[in-house]
């Protein structure tokens, strides 16, 4: 059996790089033997595209990208497809699921200053993938064409004819109409199924290529490539398979019972991950009273809000909105400290994350309220307290009192 095995992946090694592919990147690749619960969730999200794609293939097969049918179309798989529940809500939880891993997967990153040298190009990557999945996500929210899909769209559609002199024509590019529509719905669903997805493997692909070529950061921030064996190798560094392959599977399973209890006690989270006026279809003739976004949006939403408009123009919110999505891109360069650890890092760069957090959180709650002037207000100063991490982090992160980073990995 041994031998017909050996001969067989014989047969393809003279084709194909199987085993050398396989050493470079799983069993002689050597990642730093201190990664903690945040190195879990690069995984976890490539768990979650594979859920997403699969689930999203099924139900693909049931639904009916047509605005008469659409809404009937998804209430079809809930009742009467053949499981067609537990697909739909795999996908719907799968989609805020989606954002939950990514959002603490980049948070690690700015805890352990990952997007530092020599991981600039590794983080741009990352937070290009976060904009196609936003797209993408947001696409696929107009699908179930309910009335939070419909109004919802139209609303951020809006948002682009704010854009001076092109404004308008880019609205009905996107829409493909003055309004939501049929051809909108069409094209949606084509971007949805077909092109982002695509998009998506892609740069994931390209994403962990970056990965292997400069090696993982840890969460004492120093470069395990500095102390290196006889061989080679690093002295602080742990072939990936077996030992994270395992270690990963344990994070798969705690993350699927997670995922499965909300799917089976909670799909909606309680309007969070499938919003109460979605169940009602859509209808061009009547606007919601409320209209906010999926909560991943909201913290986005929340500063959009918070952005008087100027000469009855929206565009400055829109713009402040954007400039705090796209920010991010920036962090290699906005950040001047000597270390790269939160572990190492003074105190002023710690009351600053602290800060950031507290306002991400704060405008994620009050985009999914009714925006009442006090809320607006709050709104405010927590978008204040947003801008000001990244824009006066070239002044704190220089000034602040950092601690002698270990030559060594440590084990905390
Ligand atoms: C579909 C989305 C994504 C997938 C599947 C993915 C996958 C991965 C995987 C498997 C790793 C290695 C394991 C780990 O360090 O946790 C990783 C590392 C990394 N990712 Fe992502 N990622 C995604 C999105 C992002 C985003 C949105 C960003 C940032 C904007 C990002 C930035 C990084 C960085 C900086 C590292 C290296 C971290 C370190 O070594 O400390 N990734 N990613």
């Amino acid at each position: 059996m041994m031998s017909l095995l050996k001969k067989l992946v014989g047969w393809f090694d003279d084709r194909f790089p199987l085993m050398d592919t396989m050493k470079e990147h799983l069993t002689e690749y050597y990642a730093p033997k201190n990664f903690n619960f945040w190195y879990f969730f690069g995984s976890l999200a490539l768990l979650v595209l594979v859920i997403q794609i699969a689930s999203g293939i099924f139900l693909t097969m049931s639904y009916k990208p047509d605005a008469q049918l659409a809404f009937g179309a998804v209430e079809y798989i809930m009742r009467d497809v053949q499981g067609g529940w537990l697909l739909r809500y795999i996908h719907s939880t799968g989609a805020s699921m989606f954002f939950v891993v990514v959002y603490l997967h980049m948070f690690r990153g700015m805890m352990y200053g990952s997007y530092k040298k020599p991981r600039e190009l590794l983080w741009i990557i990352g937070m290009v993938i976060y904009l196609v999945l936003m797209a993408e996500a947001f696409m696929g929210y107009l699908l179930p064409w309910g009335q939070m899909s419909f109004w919802g769209a139209q609303v951020i559609t809006n948002l682009f004819s704010t854009v001076p002199f092109v404004g308008p024509d880019l609205a009905i590019l996107i829409r493909g109409d003055f309004v939501i529509s049929e051809a909108t719905l069409n094209r949606f669903f084509a971007l949805h199924v077909a092109a982002i997805p695509l998009i998506v493997v892609g740069i994931v692909f390209v994403h962990l290529v970056a990965l292997h070529k400069v090696g993982s950061n840890n969460p004492d921030g120093i470069e395990i490539k500095k102390h290196k064996d006889a061989n080679g190798h690093p002295l602080d560094g742990i072939p990936f398979h077996p030992y994270y392959t395992v270690k990963d599977a344990m994070g798969a399973v705690v993350f699927l019972f997670i995922f499965c209890a909300i799917i089976f006690f909670a799909p909606d989270m309680g309007g969070y991950f499938l919003e109460y006026n979605n169940f009602v279809p859509a209808n061009p003739m009547k606007t919601p009273e409320h209209i906010a976004p999926v909560w991943y949006f909201t913290p986005y939403y929340a500063i959009l809000r918070a952005v008087p408009p100027l000469f009855g123009s929206q565009f400055p919110g829109v713009v402040a909105m954007g400039v705090g999505t796209v920010i991010f891109f920036f962090l290699p360069w906005l950040d001047r400290g000597k270390v790269k650890s939160i572990r190492y890092r003074g105190p002023i760069y710690k009351i600053f994350l602290t800060l950031f957090v507290i306002s991400f959180l704060g405008l994620g709650w009050l985009g999914t309220l009714p925006a009442t002037p006090v809320y607006t207000w709050i709104a405010r100063v927590l978008s204040v307290v947003y801008f000001a991490f990244f824009l006066l982090m070239p002044w704190y992160t220089k000034i602040d009192k950092t601690k002698p980073e270990p030559s060594r990995v440590t084990s905390h």
